[in-house]
């Protein structure tokens, strides 16, 4: 080898981007992090007498457990290395047999489509209320919950996202006490929202303090967390705890990384432990985004999509739109990247979204409005003027038949515009934030094909269509 590339690539990274918006949550300020971060090898150990064992805990890792629990008041918690995917697919099919059917939020992450695949599940689908016009999945309809359980009493277990990628939250205290109402269990996919109880007068209602039964978290999205680091915490009754072991030793590495441990263990404490940053940090985004929506810029703010009909955000998350200019998302974060060596977490056609942490400074926070503020008025003084592109809502497509057969069924790889009224075999996901857009078993219809092409030709990746431009369908011959 004449390199490490892995490392000189994350140098040069590092090199051209001073500020970033993006996960793990400590923002590469080694700081917070010294005590691992200093002495990997001294830290990485494994199961041997005096250490512990994550899926037989009796020693410090039970000790560590407990006290994480004491922090986020759960009946338990789980540290989990594989990240949040592992945890909702742990959860998930522990809750579950075979053939059960569930019901989710459409908008979910595609580790809830991944475990019904492989929990052999039924779907029903809640769709977010979409509002066209800002082209933003609101808060789901209440109303709409309750009726889906009452027209399906078979459904078993409830999974709902709170908040989601760009911080839009529901009641989330009613939602638990609809779902408990007919007897079920309330999964709350809580990966963005970790931080949320350590800032409850600033910040939306906790998931693990609202009366949902599981909640799964990212502690590596929000907190000071190494990437990977998870939590699961169980906050009720009526989940079978020794279920969730198992399924937690089934799908988790037998080699539980020490370091992930001590980090997720840390970041907690240290979250604990400087609530006051989060506050700070909090107060600053709100200050900052009054400001600029007083000038007429499309920055998500939580009094204006109350009035909007939502019923949360979190004021962590900075979700900003010049679409109205004819900028889409991809090009404000390259111009954030390159012109200000800024780099956001994600960006749609037209949202650019970014993370806000307790390890930010304030003079972060200020640089990232300030960049946004020139830009739109450099923007607003060209004389170019540009296409606006739209977001449209999550399809409502057919099923030609269950996920897991079409996922496992023989497929063939054809051209996109081919597949009209073919079943897909794979899932289509614009890649960030991994919310399918096509499910194995629906058929493809001609407007999501066009969608597909709008996106890849604005720079949002799309997994399941190939560099040819191909896509997988079931070989129905
Ligand atoms: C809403 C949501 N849930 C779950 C996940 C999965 O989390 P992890 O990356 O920790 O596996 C993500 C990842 O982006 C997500 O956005």
């Amino acid at each position: 080898m004449d390199k490490l590339n892995i490392i000189s690539g994350i140098q040069k990274y590092r090199s051209e981007v001073d500020t970033n918006f993006h996960m793990p949550g400590h923002k590469g300020k080694s700081g917070i992090l010294e005590e691992i971060g200093n002495k990997l090898a001294y830290y990485d150990i494994t199961e041997t007498i005096g250490t512990d064992n994550l899926h037989y805990p009796t020693g410090f890792i039970k000790d560590a457990q407990r006290d994480i629990s004491k922090v986020y008041g759960s009946k338990k918690s789980y540290m989990v290395v594989n990240g949040t995917s592992c945890g909702i697919i742990s959860a998930i099919t522990a809750c579950t047999i075979p053939g059960d059917k569930i019901l989710v939020q459409r908008d979910c992450h595609k580790s809830v489509y991944n475990a019904c695949i492989l929990g052999d599940l039924k779907l029903d689908y809640i769709y977010p209320e979409f509002n066209k016009k800002y082209g933003l999945n609101f808060s789901i309809s209440l109303e709409k919950l309750e009726e889906k359980l009452i027209k399906a009493p078979e459904i078993k277990m409830v999974v709902l996202t709170y908040p989601t990628f760009y911080g839009i939250c529901f009641d989330v205290k009613k939602a638990a006490e609809i779902v408990h109402k007919y007897d079920k269990i309330l999964m709350i996919d809580e990966a963005h929202g970790s931080h949320l109880h350590f800032c409850q007068d600033l910040l939306p209602i906790s998931a693990e303090s609202s009366g949902a039964d599981i909640v799964t978290q990212s502690t590596h999205k929000t907190l000071p967390c190494l990437t990977q680091g998870s939590l699961l915490h169980i906050c009720s009754d009526r989940v079978d705890i020794n279920n969730i072991e198992t399924m937690l030793r089934m799908l988790q590495t037998t080699s539980p990384s020490y370091i992930l441990m001590s980090s997720i263990e840390n970041s907690v404490n240290w979250m604990d432990n400087n609530r006051n940053r989060l506050e700070r940090n909090v107060e600053v985004f709100k200050r900052k985004t009054k400001e600029l929506r007083d000038m007429g810029i499309n920055v998500l703010e939580d009094d204006w999509l109350i009035s909007q009909g939502c019923y949360d955000f979190d004021p962590t998350r900075a979700v900003v739109s010049m679409s109205e200019l004819g900028i889409t998302g991809t090009e404000l974060q390259e111009i954030l990247r390159f012109k200000y060596n800024i780099q956001m977490e994600m960006a749609d056609l037209m949202y650019t979204v970014g993370y806000i942490t307790a390890t930010d400074e304030p003079e972060d926070i200020e640089k990232l409005f300030d960049a946004i503020k020139e830009i739109y008025f450099e923007e607003i003084k060209s004389k170019e003027k540009r296409e606006i592109v739209q977001i449209e809502p999550l399809p409502n497509l057919e099923h030609a038949m269950k996920m897991r057969k079409a996922f496992y069924a023989k497929n063939v790889l054809i051209d996109m515009d081919e597949s009209i009224g073919k079943t897909a075999a794979e899932f289509i996901i614009p890649y960030p934030p991994g919310i399918p857009l096509v499910c194995p078993g629906e058929i493809i219809i001609e407007n999501t094909i066009e969608y597909i092409k709008t996106m890849l030709e604005n720079g949002i990746a799309v997994n399941g269509i190939d560099k040819n431009n191909k896509l997988r369908v079931v070989d129905m011959i």
